[in-house]
C-alpha cells in the first residue's frame, strides 16, 4: 500500500494542516506493516510555477537548461502521486482558496493522458481507485449551510479537481474557526484528530 504525504502550509511547526496531516498518516499507518510511505514537502521544496517552457517539455521540446531540474521535478511529483494509493494532502485556506505552492502541484499532475483525458463523451478521469484525504484548515467557517459556505473555493476546488482526475473517494478531516479564539481553535483540533482516527479504523 503506497501513502503520498504532501504538505503546502507555509507556517511550519505552527500549522494547524500539517498537525492533521500527520496525525492522519500515523493513524493509517498504525498496525499496518505494508503502508510505504513518500513524504513531499511543498513549502519547503516548492515547484515552479508552470510556464510554457514547461508545457513545450510534455511535448517533447527542447528544455532550457535553467528549467530541466524543474521539469524534472514536476515529473518525480507526477509520477508519485500515479504510484500512490492513498493521498494524504495538507491543505490550509489561503484567501479562500489553496497555497499556490498547492496549485503549482497540482498544475504539474493535471496532464493529459496522465491523470485524465478527452474524448467524444468529454472529459475521462484516469486516477479511479485512489482515496484522498484533504487535511483542512481555515481560520473561518465555511461549512456547508453557513453564511460564508459560498466563499469556500479551497475543498470545493480540490473536491472537483480530484473528481476530474476520476477520484471519487475524497474526504476532508477539516478543523475550522482556528482563528476565532485559542478554545475554538484547540476544539478544532481536537476534534479533527478525533475524526483523522475515526476514518483510519
Ligand atoms: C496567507 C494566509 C491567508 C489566509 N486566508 C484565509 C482565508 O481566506 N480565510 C480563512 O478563513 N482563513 C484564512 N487564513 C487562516 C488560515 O486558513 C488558518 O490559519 C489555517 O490554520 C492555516 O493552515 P496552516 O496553519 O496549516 O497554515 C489565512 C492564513 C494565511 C497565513
Amino acid at each position: 500500500m503506497k501513502l503520498l504525504h504532501v504538505d503546502s502550509s507555509i507556517l511550519g511547526h505552527g500549522s494547524v494542516s500539517r498537525i492533521l496531516s500527520a496525525e492522519m498518516v500515523a493513524a493509517l499507518k498504525a498496525g499496518r506493516p505494508d503502508v510505504e510511505v513518500t513524504y513531499r514537502d511543498l513549502s519547503a521544496e516548492p515547484l515552479g510555477h508552470l510556464t510554457a517552457g514547461h508545457l513545450g517539455a510534455l511535448q517533447g521540446a527542447p528544455v532550457d537548461a535553467g528549467l530541466q531540474s524543474d521539469v524534472d521535478a514536476g515529473k518525480t511529483a507526477l509520477e508519485e502521486f500515479l504510484a500512490a494509493d492513498i493521498v494524504v494532502i495538507g491543505a490550509p485556506m489561503y484567501n479562500f482558496g489553496i497555497p499556490s505552492q498547492l496549485k503549482a502541484w497540482i498544475d504539474r499532475l493535471a496532464v493529459a493522458g496522465k491523470t485524465f483525458r478527452y474524448g467524444a463523451m468529454g472529459p475521462e478521469g484516469l486516477c479511479g481507485g485512489k482515496k484522498v484525504i484533504i487535511a483542512s484548515s481555515r481560520g473561518g467557517v465555511f461549512s456547508a449551510g453557513t453564511p460564508t459556505a459560498a466563499f469556500d473555493f479551497q475543498e470545493t476546488y480540490l473536491r472537483a479537481l480530484f473528481g476530474f482526475f476520476g477520484i471519487t473517494d475524497v474526504t476532508f478531516v477539516r478543523a475550522e474557526g482556528v482563528a476565532m479564539g485559542p478554545e475554538a481553535r484547540a476544539k478544532a483540533i481536537d476534534d479533527a484528530k478525533t475524526e483523522a482516527t475515526r476514518l483510519a479504523a
